[in-house]
């Protein structure tokens, strides 16, 4: 299973790094929006940073300026993924791009038809938005294990990115349904190292071998 870090964020995306952990990354234009970089500059700083898939997104709706876009992202770095939003000129979009060779992320998804639709496009990743369908009182996890099942039966290559993923249980679950990726925020990928018995017992293991150097002194 591989991690992507779902930030703009260079701090973060370095220490994720140097933690060994991180695959890839996706960003998008909030997470962007939330820093000072300009956004071509800073696609190719994380390029430079990873050496793994990182997502950048258009910010067009129609066809032409999207496919525009898409090609002038592309030619940024060989790591670059094209994020296009799941709409019918989107599609169109990713059928181009597949056939020119660029990778796509098909983002914005939010069932599985739709997913069926961008694999059948040619994507290379689809992201289904768990943790946005949790809000709006669906269950995101099921998406993605109907996403895994329709790309089983049919041999599709699309890899599947748990996306807007708010906490450790959405990667224990994309990790049990066998998803491909999860793209997690920096604050979660910290959490998932944490559990409280392994700070009481490592507590116990330093005090009892301070007592037994003390008592081997005696
Ligand atoms: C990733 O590709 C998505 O852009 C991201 O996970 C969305 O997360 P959010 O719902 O927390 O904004």
């Amino acid at each position: 299973m591989k991690f992507f870090l779902d930030t703009a964020n260079i701090e973060q995306i370095r220490n994720g790094v140097h933690l060994g952990l991180v695959d890839g990354v996706t960003t998008n234009p909030t997470l962007v929006s939330k820093e000072e970089a300009v956004f071509e500059e800073r696609i190719v700083e994380i390029c430079q940073v990873v050496r793994g898939p990182v997502s950048a997104e258009v910010v067009a709706t129609d066809f032409e300026t999207m496919l525009s876009q898409a090609r002038s992202l592309a030619s940024l770095n060989e790591h670059v993924v094209v994020k296009i939003p799941m709409t019918v000129d989107g599609m169109r979009v990713v059928n181009v791009l597949s056939s020119e060779g660029v990778k796509t992320n098909v983002t914005l998804v939010f069932s599985a038809l739709q997913a069926l639709l961008a694999a059948k496009a040619g994507a290379s990743y689809v992201s289904p938005f768990v943790g946005r369908l949790d809000d709006v009182g669906n269950d995101g996890m099921q998406l993605v294990q109907e996403i895994i099942e329709i790309f089983s039966n049919y041999g599709f290559a699309t890899e599947v990115i748990v996306a807007s993923v708010r906490h450790p249980m959405h990667v224990l679950q994309a990790a049990l349904m066998g998803a491909d990726v999860a793209t997690i925020p920096y604050d979660v990928l910290l959490k998932l190292f944490n559990h409280p018995l392994t700070d009481s017992g490592l507590k116990r293991f330093m005090s009892d071998w301070q007592m037994y150097e003390r008592k081997q002194q005696q």
